[in-house]
């Protein structure tokens, strides 16, 4: 099966990857979900509005929607499975370009099972559906040689440098830091809170 084909995200993916012998769990989600959140109010971003790319079991959304209610949230993800089971909409990242922006997009471990011909476009869609901050985290080559565990992660994913990504990336975004961006024109920053 290819890593991109959206059969393989089923419940035996889901199984094997998440919860106890997985990457990560709702509760440390949270730990997450609330840097982030106090990150952007630090900055003095209110999220009013929620994009979860690549939703899986909706950890970020279920955060949101539990600590957050009034947030506008939407999930999106392209498989099948997920969809009917969590309640996402069924929506491929490099084929839907959102109509409007999201104060915060969450693209949380998906990039990597988007091949090459699409990936571009579905940077591009981030950088559109993004109105103040991205949360962006994915295993680049180097991850997957030297940092993950690779007990708890998926090896069967696309391979692509830090430095590729960056590149892309840099169309739309500054690169904060801890997997958050902003996007150019966005949210002034100090010069050593972000890269140029
Ligand atoms: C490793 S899981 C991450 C789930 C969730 N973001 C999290 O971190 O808990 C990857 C998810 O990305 C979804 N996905 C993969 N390619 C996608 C695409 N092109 N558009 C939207 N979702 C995609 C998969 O179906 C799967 O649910």
């Amino acid at each position: 099966m290819q890593a991109d084909d959206p059969a393989r995200f089923d419940d035996a993916y889901y199984s094997r990857f998440y919860g106890e012998t997985g990457a990560h769990d709702p509760e440390r989600l949270a730990h997450l979900a609330l840097a982030v959140h106090h990150m952007a109010a630090w900055w003095g971003i209110t999220v009013r509005s929620v994009l979860d790319v690549g939703a899986g079991m909706g950890m970020w959304r279920d955060w949101y929607r539990a600590h957050h209610p009034t947030v506008h949230l939407q999930s999106i993800d392209v498989s099948p499975y997920a969809c009917a089971t969590w309640g996402h909409d069924h929506l491929d990242i490099a084929d839907w370009r959102p109509s409007a922006p999201f104060d915060l997009v969450i693209c949380h471990s998906v990039l990597q099972y988007v091949d090459e011909e699409r990936v571009v476009r579905a940077i591009d869609h981030l950088g559109a559906a993004t109105r103040h901050l991205l949360y962006l985290e994915l295993p680049t080559t180097g991850d997957l040689m030297h940092i993950i565990d690779p007990e708890r992660t998926d090896l069967h994913v696309f391979r692509r440098t830090a430095r590729w990504y960056r590149q892309h990336l840099e169309m739309h975004f500054r690169q904060v830091g801890a997997g958050l961006w902003v996007p150019h024109h966005g949210v002034p920053m100090y010069e050593l809170e972000a890269s140029r």
